[in-house]
Formats: structure tokens, sequence, C-alpha cells
């Protein structure tokens, strides 16, 4: 409708308003919020951090989310964490890099609609001196655990539509980075890897998407000084750092109906870093 047509209507109305007024507050009085109530959704490294985040959000958001993470101790924390939640989340104690683990995780569920492929480690040194465990051990979970993760769910994902997979790649996946040989290798990886999920699966009802943060606050960056914060966030255009928040919305976004034409993509969310 266009201003002119909204004006006569309103004058029909035997009173005047500023039409933009109008088309402002009706901007602004709309909400978005993603409904995914009767969603499964499975969140790896779901216990800390970025994983926490879009696990609260899912749960807000009415979905039932199954945490993978490392250790009990700490599926137990964030599971005290989210207790208002209860009966919408289960824990399970896996590691992604572990086939037979995944394998026996995947058998207790029944039927998964979004999977977030987020579990990630560093192993940061420059190439010279980066040793041959340090390529491996970062492989393994940030590559070779998204392969063993989906490939153990797949299956599983048996809605007709609806389907999605968002794998959590970083903007150094992108571009490079000193001293992130194997954690640069393994998110490009990972970009690879959506792009071929998508055309493969797109038919299938999937959408496969790759989120690719930037620098974001986590319990790692809060133990930085805070100079080197503040440098950190002076190189980003809108002049602070990521929150966990941040990408949870971009994760919920993508899970939702109203994404349902996107596919095969990488939404950078860094404030604009890598322009
Ligand atoms: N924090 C950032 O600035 C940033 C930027 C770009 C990308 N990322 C990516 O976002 C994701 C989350 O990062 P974060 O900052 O929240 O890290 P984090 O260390 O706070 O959380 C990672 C979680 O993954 C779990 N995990 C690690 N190895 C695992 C394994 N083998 N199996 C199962 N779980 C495992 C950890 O226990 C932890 O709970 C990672 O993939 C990371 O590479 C983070």
């Amino acid at each position: 409708m266009g201003l002119s047509s909204i004006k006569n209507r309103v004058l029909a109305l035997d009173f005047e308003i500023d039409p933009m007024a109008f088309i402002c507050q009706k901007i602004s009085m709309t909400k978005i919020q993603f409904d995914l109530s009767g969603k499964k959704v499975v969140v790896t490294g779901g216990a800390s951090g970025i994983g926490f985040e879009i696990t609260r959000h899912f749960l807000q958001a009415g979905a039932h989310v199954t945490i993978w993470d490392l250790t009990p101790d700490s599926l137990a924390k964030a599971a005290s964490e989210l207790v208002q939640w209860k009966s919408q989340l289960t824990t399970d104690s896996v590691n992604v890099g572990n086939r037979d683990q995944v394998a026996a995780a995947a058998a207790k569920l029944d039927r998964v609609d979004v999977v977030v492929n987020n579990a990630g480690i560093t192993k940061d040194k420059s190439f010279a001196k980066m040793s041959f465990e340090d390529w491996d051990a970062v492989i393994q979970v940030n590559l070779t655990g998204l392969f063993n993760v989906t490939k153990g769910l797949l299956d599983k994902m048996t809605e007709a539509q609806g389907k999605r997979i968002i794998n959590i790649s970083s903007v150094v996946g992108l571009y490079g980075n000193f001293g992130q040989t194997n954690y640069a290798a393994a998110k490009a990886g990972v970009i690879g890897m959506t792009k071929t999920w998508a055309k493969e699966l797109g038919k299938k009802g999937f959408c496969v998407n790759a989120i690719a943060p930037g620098f974001i606050r986590t319990s790692m960056t809060s133990a930085m000084p805070a100079e080197v914060l503040q440098q950190m966030a002076a190189k980003v255009p809108v002049a602070r750092l990521g929150e966990t928040s941040d990408i949870a919305n971009a994760v919920l976004f993508l899970s939702s109906d109203q994404a349902a034409y996107i596919n095969g993509t990488v939404i950078s969310v860094d404030g604009g870093l890598t322009l």
C-alpha cells in the first residue's frame, strides 16, 4: 500500500495522522518471534559459550533440545542453568570426533528436525610450530566431527519438509588467520561441506547453511585484558564485539519457516569485520 492510499484511507476515517508516523509505529510494533514448538533440535557443544545461548534461544522458542557435549559435569551445569525448560531438554555426553559415541547417542533419538554443528576447539600456533597432533586434533573435532554428527543423524531426519542443518564456521574460514592453519582449514572445509549438502539434500526437504561468527564475547574472550578487547572491538565497523545472542538469533532465523528459501549460504555475523 502506497503512502497516498494510506493517507486517503485515514482521511476517509475523518481524522488525519502523519502517514509516515503511522508506518513507523506499525514497524516498531512488529516483533519477530520464531515459533519452533514441536521441533526437535540437536546442538553440539551446547554446554557452554555460543552453543549454550543457541540452546537457550531454542528452548525459549518452544523446541525440544538435545545437547551433545564432552563431560557429564559441564552438561549437568548447563542443565541446572536451564532448569525452567527441563521438560524440553535432554543432554548426552558425546565426543563428536568419536563415531561410536555419536552412533550410540543418535540411536537414543527418535526424530530430529534441526542439527546445529557448533562444537569446536582451537590449538593455535604459527604453521612452523604447529605439530601434527595440533593439526589432527582440530580437524578431528571441527571438520570430521560435523561429518560424524550429520551422518549419524541423517536417518533421524524424517519429516518431509522443514529440516535444517546449521554449521558454525568462522570468519577465519573465509579469510585465514595468523596462527590458525588447522582451525582455518577446518572452518573453510565446513563451508565446502555446507554447500555440498545444500545441493545434495535440498530436494529432500533440507536447508543447509553456515554461520561465520566474528569476534564473539565468550568466557574465552572475557579472560583477555580489557585493552586487547578494546583493540579487537575497534576493528569492527559496528564498534563492538559480538554477543553469543547475536549468533543464536541467526541460528533461530535459519531454523524458522521464514528462512525456508535460504540454502547453501554462509551468513557472516561479525559486525562487518570482514568487509
Ligand atoms: N567465540 C568466538 O569468537 C568464535 C568465533 C568464530 C567461530 N566460533 C565457533 O563457534 C563455536 C562455539 O565456540 P565457543 O566460543 O562457544 O567455544 P566454547 O569453548 O565456549 O564452547 C565449545 C563447546 O564445544 C564443546 N566441545 C569441544 N570439543 C567437543 C567434542 N569433541 N565433542 C563435543 N563437544 C565438544 C566444549 O566442551 C564446549 O562446551 C565453535 O565451533 C567455534 O569455532 C567462535
